[in-house]
């Protein structure tokens, strides 16, 4: 596929900034879109080498139509990772459920009026997910699998955060695909469906109570916090691998219109990742929770196909781990 300039949104978060990274690291040009000055002027400080090859764009509200229009121009494929990703909202439907089908709205028709040939979107194993489906016997979900939530139930006052987030990725998701049945535009779409996202930060963090809200859970463990987090699916991904998942995705033209479940065949819990802390940092000893948590092997989710159609192989729940609680207990110890 025939891409040199990117624009990817949510670039100077967990997700988008390691594809940032492997995007430059390809060669590629990038712009990043952000709703803050400040982080964009701290991913582009900390990337000296690419400063011929890297931009910002603000755009303080997503949500609008229009705003995308201009810094669409000259794009030849977009990563679309911006999506509120929190559970400490007071109106689910106006916070999370919204914004992220406003976003995906807004994007793909300012990608349809310019030339952009590829659109890749960050949706969820949430969108996959259901809740009803249980083993025995085993099981494995693939990318054929849609979590049945319907919009009323995701909106219900009721409805815990966790659920209407659930929501909010397959709503956005399907307004992806909608969009493309409906209209016809000249790119296609891949959309990704990662489980459980850890590993090491290449945004601007500086403080371990701002790291997202998949790596703060390692984090809280790191940290002494006692009980361990339930461990609510056990299906995970190295940020890395993720990010290599989603430049695969753009640069290979077969895989067009096409939906992925990466994830590491190694199931978790946060059990395992007190275990690895245990092992491998003295100073976790006396600290990390040795409380037992069963890890969950009655069924699977699909990641092979990505290591077939995509190339990417899948690193050990003990590197990722590692890899970031390193990297959180220095930042702890420099912000004493
Ligand atoms: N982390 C996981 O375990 C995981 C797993 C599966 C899927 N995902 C998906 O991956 C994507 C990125 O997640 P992440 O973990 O990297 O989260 P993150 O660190 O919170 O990054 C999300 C980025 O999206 C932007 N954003 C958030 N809310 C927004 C809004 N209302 N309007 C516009 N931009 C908004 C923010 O950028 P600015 O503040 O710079 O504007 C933020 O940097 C999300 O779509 C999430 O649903 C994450």
């Amino acid at each position: 596929m025939d891409i040199s300039y990117v624009l990817v949104t949510g670039a100077t978060g967990f997700i988008g900034a390691q594809i940032v990274d492997k995007l430059l690291a390809r060669g590629l040009k990038v712009r990043g879109a952000t709703r803050s000055p400040s982080k964009a002027q701290s991913m582009f400080s900390a990337r000296p080498n690419y400063t011929s090859k890297l931009d910002f764009v603000i755009i303080r509200d997503f949500e609008q139509t229009g705003v995308f229009d201009d810094a669409v121009q000259g794009i030849d494929a977009v990563i679309h990772v911006a999506s509120p990703l929190t559970y400490d909202t007071t109106d689910n439907e106006n916070e999370l459920i919204i914004p992220a089908l406003n976003g995906v709205r807004s994007i793909l028709t300012a990608a349809s009026k310019a030339s952009v040939k590829r659109i890749v979107i960050t949706s969820s194993f949430a969108a996959v997910l259901d809740l009803s489906r249980k083993s025995p016997p085993f099981f494995t979900y693939t990318s054929a699998d849609w979590n049945p939530l319907t919009y009323s139930e995701a909106i219900a006052p009721c409805t815990s955060a966790v659920v209407a987030y659930r929501g909010s990725k397959k709503f956005a998701e399907l307004e992806a695909w909608n969009y493309l049945q409906t209209h016809k535009p000249q790119f296609d779409l891949v959309t990704i469906c990662p489980p459980m996202t850890f590993g090491p930060i290449v945004h601007p963090v500086s403080r371990v109570e701002d790291l997202n809200e998949s790596n703060v859970q390692l984090w809280k463990i790191a940290a002494g916090e006692k009980p361990l987090p339930v461990t609510r699916v056990p299906f995970w991904i190295d940020v890395r691998d993720l990010a290599e998942a989603h430049v695969e995705a753009l640069v290979r033209p077969e895989v067009g219109n096409k939906r992925f479940t990466p994830a590491s065949p190694e199931h978790f819990s946060y059990e395992m990742a007190a275990k690895v802390m245990l092992e491998e940092f003295d100073w976790a000893r006396g600290r990390v929770s040795e409380e037992e948590q069963e890890v969950d092997v009655s069924y699977g989710l699909d990641g092979l196909t990505v290591t077939k159609e995509l190339g990417v192989k899948y690193r050990s729940f003990r590197e990722t781990v590692v890899d970031l609680v390193s990297q959180a207990r220095e930042m702890e110890k420099n912000s004493r």
